[in-house]
């Protein structure tokens, strides 16, 4: 079993930082579901960690070998579909998926060709209403987006897209009643944390410029344990 959980690290009067390479820096990101157009006009989805948001843009970094990067250097509309932490099932059953026939080379072993990833992974496509391909059913955060930069990361190793959403649907379940707010403490994000998944835990505080305050103090932070 796992001793330390992360709210409770072991306390230590002098804290030790080892100098290590790890082969991966998934520090932990939220999933996100992609969708886009495919030549024959079907529809891919393929799971991916590295993207984050800044006002209406979400920037992703993509493999250039996968069919959602070969997909939206021709087709630029995407749905970005948010799942939440209990269909992490759903996610891990298209990780060995690509989209891609024949499979490329460089994709890791095992992965294989699936042409119609939405019954593979056991979810259902619903229709957008600014782009073509659909948001993913039971998501529930879906942003429909259209790919306005893509190019390739330094090492060309990757493709980094700049999509612009155009449209935002949340389940009525996460939005604070009459706003447009989503209530962050009936949301949590799917995070992928070095390979492995998780929901988010207790609140521990919020920002000075929350939309959504509540009185709530959370339990001390882990700056406590860290030597000013
Ligand atoms: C949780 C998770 C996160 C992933 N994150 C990324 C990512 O950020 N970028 C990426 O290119 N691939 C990522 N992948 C791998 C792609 O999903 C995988 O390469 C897939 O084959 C791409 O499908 P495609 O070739 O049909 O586009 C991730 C996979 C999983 C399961």
């Amino acid at each position: 079993m796992n001793a330390a959980s992360p709210h409770t690290l072991p306390e230590q009067t002098v804290v030790t930082h080892l100098e290590i390479e790890p082969s991966i820096l998934y520090f932990g990101t939220p999933v996100v579901l992609l969708t886009t157009e495919n030549p024959d006009g079907s529809f891919n989805l393929a799971p991916i960690s590295s993207a984050w948001a800044l006002g209406q843009t979400v920037v992703m970094g993509l493999g250039l070998d996968g069919q959602t990067a070969s997909n939206l250097g021709s087709r630029p509309d995407l749905v970005i579909s948010l799942p939440a932490p209990a269909q992490w099932p759903a996610v891990e059953r298209l990780a060995p998926l690509t989209g891609r026939n024949p499979v490329p080379s460089g994709k890791p072993k095992g992965c294989r060709f699936e042409p119609d990833k939405f019954a593979a992974a056991g979810v259902t496509g619903e229709p957008s209403h600014l782009v073509r391909p659909p948001r993913v059913a039971g998501c529930p955060i879906q942003l429909e987006a259209r790919a306005e930069r893509v190019r390739p990361d330094l090492f060309e190793d990757f493709l980094i897209v700049e999509a612009v959403v155009c449209k935002v649907h949340a389940d009525s379940r996460i939005v604070v009643p009459g706003t447009d707010h989503i209530d962050p403490a009936a949301w949590s994000p799917l995070i992928y944390n070095f390979r492995h998944y998780f929901g988010l835990g207790p609140e521990l505080g919020h920002s000075y410029r929350t939309q959504t305050p509540r009185t709530f103090e959370g339990p001390a932070a882990l700056t406590d344990t860290v030597p000013s």
